[in-house]
């Protein structure tokens, strides 16, 4: 069997995980499934990247030891995994001894190489991409990638001679073209490194959070240098058992987001390098889910959860839509109309129509078992060398991870089925005996067709898939050999069922549903306002909103006293339908009863809120969500991805709080 490699990032946990994260891991899992559907021996690895200051300060702002932070916000992104039916053969963390070992082994290569050694640094470094920023790159200040604040550091560190590399990295480039896809981005990563490398600081000593340096605990390993080595942990590098590297490096497919592309296309290949081995043979960089404009971020706080719509569109439905939605390379918007809308278009529509018509003929016409077909006439000849075309064609996308272009193209052998019955009208050909053939023979062809558009949309839709295959009364069944026609007549089909209804929900209603957790983007620009890997020497590039500090903006107290602040008592709460997260509270005002939607039911049962004190906002303009007006806002506390708290004053309702 042919050994297959690929991974995804291993993630910060910094924060919990969001569509960003899912997006990746989906894609990678259907990469992962496509191969393993040609018969590859699949290793597919995800995982959580643990150490460094960022993840530090976010276990203290949450008033955790870091390691019990680090535990729980990984087992959010292994949960995720569980969640999102992901097929990872390994879940690595960057805290685990077996990491540790093969980060310190990487370490100790590069040193016996030659290429680390000891001393100052003084610069800017950026805590939220986790880089130094050299002086020049910094945009108003600012870190050219994310638009935050950077810090100055001052202190002693190992350095790795990347200056080195510059001529075999570019020779590994001119020799393997394909290592990072889409091809522009090589070409942006070639200028940077035409341009001159300078030596990589790769230690820290201000913090303990990390892997200490062999022969030097003082200092932590740079947390890139730390995660990167990830991908050789899983295969047991450094380890004393099972060693898999010979078997799978470096014939791997890393699948990245664009902002890392440096670190896995420039970094990650000189390490190797020095360390004796060789680059990763292919580096994938998709772009991002942009909400309200601005790149999707933990750090920032605009991000969808997962769960929102997996609640809503099922977890195929989420799978298809982010895969159909993204074409490989370029940003895409995550929007509540789009997803709506391409569910209840290609979904519940085109090929939930295909699926009725075809399944629900068989057993209305032919009591269930499936009919032999005859020759029949141009038209079943041109499905037949459609659909051997449109297998052809998808194969070739999954090989290239372009999932996008490959659902494109199946569902045009959608629609030509769905017209392929249209045209046949099976409906008449069934009132006139005489036609018994061309009926058996179209039933035949829309059933075979289906298992065919089935199979080539498993690594998408697994779960779904199962159950049209159930539907069709036939086994799961590789990609080798696929071809239209080998459907067995005689199969006995099974219950047709609805498999994606139509979703009847408003873009209101879906919004109101993930409200409490979306709050206002304020993030910087969509795509970083120059190239990733453009050398320091390129024009200015424009400038990026910083991320807001605690406090800032100020404003005035007149502002201020614009928000009537107010106490309540509830009196009465009960879950409203189909929301997750929304109570409809009935609160005392102190004058008036007010009906108010809080986004807090996943922290508070409508029980435990009868006759609580809270805190509203008592002049918001009334808002409708899930069909109900609401009148005024509760204020909860909460930090990023955790559960509210309920803010509550001891006073009477209709007290001014101020
Ligand atoms: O960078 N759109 O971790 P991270 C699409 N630990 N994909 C997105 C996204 C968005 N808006 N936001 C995140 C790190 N992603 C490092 C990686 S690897 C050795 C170390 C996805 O938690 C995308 O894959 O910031 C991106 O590269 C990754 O999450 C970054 O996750």
């Amino acid at each position: 069997m042919k050994p297959f490699y690929v991974t995804t990032p291993i993630y910060y946990i910094n924060a919990r995980p969001h569509i960003g994260h899912a997006y990746t891991t989906m894609v990678a899992d259907a990469i992962a499934r496509s191969r393993r559907l040609l018969g590859d021996d699949v290793f597919f690895l995800t995982g959580t990247d643990e150490h460094g200051q960022k993840v530090e300060r976010a276990a203290q702002k949450a008033g955790m030891a870091t390691p019990a932070f680090a535990d729980e916000v990984a087992g959010a992104f292994r949960q995720m995994c569980t969640d999102l039916n992901i097929s990872n053969d390994d879940f690595v963390r960057t805290t685990e001894a077996r990491h540790r070992k093969a980060a310190q082994a990487l370490w100790q290569r590069v040193v016996d190489a030659g290429d680390i050694y000891k001393g100052d640094y003084e610069g800017w470094y950026c805590t939220v991409d986790e880089i130094f920023v050299p002086e020049t790159q910094l945009v108003n200040g600012t870190c050219p990638t994310c638009g935050g604040k950077v810090e100055r550091l001052k202190e002693e560190s190992y350095y790795f001679r990347l200056s080195k590399y510059q001529q075999p990295l570019l020779d590994f480039y001119a020799a393997n073209p394909d290592c990072l896809q889409p091809h522009f981005r090589l070409n942006e990563i070639r200028t940077f490194v035409e341009g001159g490398l300078q030596d990589l600081s790769i230690s820290r000593t201000s913090f303990q959070w990390g892997i200490p340096v062999p022969g030097d605990p003082r200092h932590v390993m740079y947390v890139w240098f730390d995660a990167l080595t990830n991908y050789l942990t899983a295969l047991g590098f450094g380890g004393d058992g099972d060693d898999r590297v010979a078997r799978f490096w470096p014939g791997v497919t890393h699948l990245v987001g664009k902002e890392i592309i440096r670190q896995h296309a420039l970094y990650w290949p000189a390490f190797l390098m020095s360390a004796g081995l060789l680059p990763p043979s292919r580096i994938i960089a998709h772009g991002w889910w942009l909400m309200g404009g601005a790149k999707m971020s933990k750090s920032v706080g605009n991000v969808a959860r997962y769960q929102d719509y997996t609640r809503v569109f099922g977890v195929d439905g989420l799978r298809y839509f982010v895969m159909r939605e993204m074409p490989l390379g370029l940003d895409a918007n995550f929007s509540d109309e789009g997803l709506l809308n391409r569910f209840n278009a290609d979904l519940a529509n085109d090929l939930g129509n295909l699926i009725s018509r075809a399944t629900t003929m068989v057993h209305r016409y032919c009591d269930g078992v499936l009919p032999a077909a005859d020759a029949g006439d141009a038209l079943d000849a041109a499905l037949a060398v459609e659909a051997a075309s449109v297998i052809q064609d998808v194969l070739g996308e999954f090989e290239r991870c372009q999932t996008s272009a490959a659902l494109q193209r199946t569902w045009e052998l959608v629609r030509s089925v769905n017209q392929y019955i249209v045209k046949r009208e099976p409906w008449a050909l069934a009132k006139n005996p005489t036609q018994r053939a061309l009926l058996d023979t179209t039933l035949y062809h829309a059933a075979d067709m289906l298992r065919i558009i089935a199979a080539l949309t498993e690594p998408v839709m697994p779960a779904a898939v199962a159950r049209i295959r159930t539907m069709l009364g036939i086994a799961p069944e590789p990609w080798t050999g696929l071809a239209p026609g080998t459907l067995a007549p005689g199969t006995r089909l099974g219950k047709t069922e609805a498999l994606f209804p139509r979703i009847e929900l408003t873009v209101e209603d879906l919004r109101a549903m993930s409200q409490s957790e979306n709050p206002p983007a304020q993030a910087p620009a969509a795509e970083p306002a120059h190239p990733v890997g453009t050398p320091a020497t390129a024009a200015a590039p424009a400038p990026v909103a910083a991320a807001p500090a605690v406090g800032e903006p100020r404003i005035s107290i007149d502002d201020f006293m614009k928000v009537e602040l107010r106490v309540g008592k509830v009196l009465e709460a009960e879950a409203v339908p189909k929301s997750k997260k929304l109570l409809k509270l009935t609160v005392d005002a102190g004058t008036e009863q007010r009906t108010i939607l809080a986004g807090i039911a996943e922290a508070y049962t409508p029980e435990q809120m009868v006759g609580r004190t809270i805190v509203f906002v008592a002049n918001l303009e009334p808002r409708k969500l899930m069909g109900i007006e609401s009148n005024g806002m509760v204020l909860a506390a909460s930090v990023e991805g955790g559960l509210p708290t309920l803010v509550s004053v001891d006073n009477v309702p209709g007290a001014r709080v101020r």
